[in-house]
């Protein structure tokens, strides 16, 4: 009978178990070919997802992940650059855990994917330790979504209630306000923290949205996580996964989280570059496959807690690029999040803002925490707005007769006072309670001279 045979490796690990992090920071590899923004090295025992140094000809360590292999042949690919990497360049295991320092000090600081400061304020201290690997939690020990979160947008506080612990995605072409409505929703919201990861942007973009549209109040609230476009696609890839994890972490802590992703586009196009660089071949519009697993399990991470503990709210954008429906990382965005709201371009071009299509946007979460008769108001207000909408060219051209239909006679008694219920100013913050009593007047029956525009509408 002959015995399995063990590596070396293996075997220090099962009988020196204190002693295996030295060794195996010994076991060095090669690296035997680069094409593109792949490394192939030879002589690594390590696994998928472990971490490693390249050694580069001026002794600089270049940290890269495993992601693939194919024999004895591993696939690396660099977190940073990898300018003075040569043929043979030795690679070596990490073996020490990957985290960062946690705690009431990351609050109003910019930070990149891998917990480095990117705002020239010193290093990050807290009283904990946070590590990067991810955790799990047994969907069947989710609390359900059963409170309602003010994010401080009336249109979506009262149209659109969120709940604790839901997933929305934010969908909208470029230049539409999804910046600006998520700096509203940081410096708004009743969360206890904002989380906010900004991957993929244009570096300009980033600091436009830190110094203007967060600026100082908004900032001293949340922790930013930025990898611009010009990061490696694994660094935008770390910068996803660390906003979540930081988020899983004053979740954990008992905190209500607010989480901000901007963008899930950029983060899928991030993993496809991945992905495409070890050989996978592109399936639905050059996405591989593996890249519509790696959506939901960032997504998946969101949510609420077991109950009594904290919750992590997200909002997803999505980017829909000349209004492509079709588009198959929005498709697979709408199949697993709680809901999604919807910015028009055609409101955008109206001046109203924010520019939430109130007609193609839902909240699945919303008849479990709002009161029904919140509800009702709530339909009321959508059934006048697609009245108006359904009659808008007849009213256009003077063809309709008043009188003709009660209902559409009611909205467009209202429809000014409709639209500047959805509009509101980006220093105005309106809060859950307010938004819903000024529901509740615009949608009054009665003359229209009663009705007043909202305070905050920004109206003329
Ligand atoms: N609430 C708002 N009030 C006034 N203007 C806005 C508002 N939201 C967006 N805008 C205008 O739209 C532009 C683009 O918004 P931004 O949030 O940067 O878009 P996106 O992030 O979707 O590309 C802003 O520079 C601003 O001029
Ligand atoms: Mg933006």
């Amino acid at each position: 009978m002959s015995q399995p045979r063990h590596t070396l490796l293996e075997r220090l690990r099962r009988y020196q178990p204190d002693h295996i992090a030295a060794v195996e920071s010994e076991a060095q590899g090669r690296l035997t070919r680069l094409v593109g923004m792949t490394l192939e090295a030879v002589g690594l025992n390590v696994s998928v997802g472990h971490q490693c140094e390249v050694i580069s000809t001026d002794q600089r360590r270049i940290e890269a992940e495993v992601v693939g292999f194919a024999g004895e042949k591993v696939f690396l690919m660099p977190i940073q650059r990898i300018d003075g990497v040569s043929p043979g360049a030795r690679v070596m295991p990490v073996a020490r855990q990957r985290g960062m320092r946690i705690g009431a000090g990351l609050l109003g600081r910019v930070i990149d994917g891998l917990g480095e400061p990117l705002d020239g304020r010193g290093p990050i201290t807290g009283e904990n330790f946070l590590e990067f690997a991810p955790e799990r939690i047994n969907p069947l020990h989710r609390h359900p979504i059963s409170e309602p979160l003010d994010v401080g947008i009336r249109a979506i506080n009262t149209l659109l209630t969120v709940g604790r612990g839901q997933r929305l995605g934010l969908f909208a072409g470029s230049g539409v306000g999804k910046s600006v409505l998520m700096g509203m929703m940081t410096r708004f919201t009743t969360a206890d923290i904002v989380i906010v990861g900004l991957v993929g942007e244009r570096g300009r973009e980033v600091k436009e949205f830190i110094d203007h549209i967060l600026g100082p109040q908004g900032l001293s609230r949340s922790v930013v996580v930025a990898a611009p476009a010009d990061d490696a696609p694994l660094m935008r890839l770390r910068a996803s996964q660390l906003a979540t994890r930081i988020a899983e972490h004053f979740r954990d802590a008992g905190k209500n989280v607010l989480l901000l992703m901007d963008s899930l586009t950029r983060y899928a196009q991030a993993q496809r570059e991945v992905s495409l660089a070890i050989g996978e071949p592109p399936a639905t519009k050059g996405y591989p496959p593996s890249v519509f697993a790696k959506i939901p399990q960032l997504v998946e991470r969101a949510g609420n807690a077991a109950a009594g503990e904290g919750s992590i709210t997200a909002f997803y954008t999505v980017l829909t690029e000349g209004d492509d429906l079709q588009d198959p990382i929005a498709d697979a965005a709408r199949a697993i999040l709680d809901g999604h709201v919807v910015l028009s371009r055609r409101l955008a071009e109206e001046g109203i803002y924010p520019a939430v299509d109130i007609e193609a946007s839902i909240s699945r979460a919303m008849p479990n925490v709002v009161a029904e008769s919140h509800l009702g108001h709530a339909q009321r207000f959508k059934q006048l707005l697609a009245r108006y909408e359904q009659n808008r060219d007849l009213i256009n051209i003077g063809a309709y007769t008043p009188g003709a239909d009660p209902d559409t006679d009611a909205a467009l008694e209202r429809i000014s006072h409709l639209k500047a219920f959805i509009r509101q100013g980006l220093d105005h913050p309106v809060s859950f309670a307010d938004g819903l009593r000024q529901l509740e007047t615009v949608i009054m029956p009665g003359p229209a001279t009663q009705v007043r525009p909202p305070p905050g509408s920004e109206e003329a």
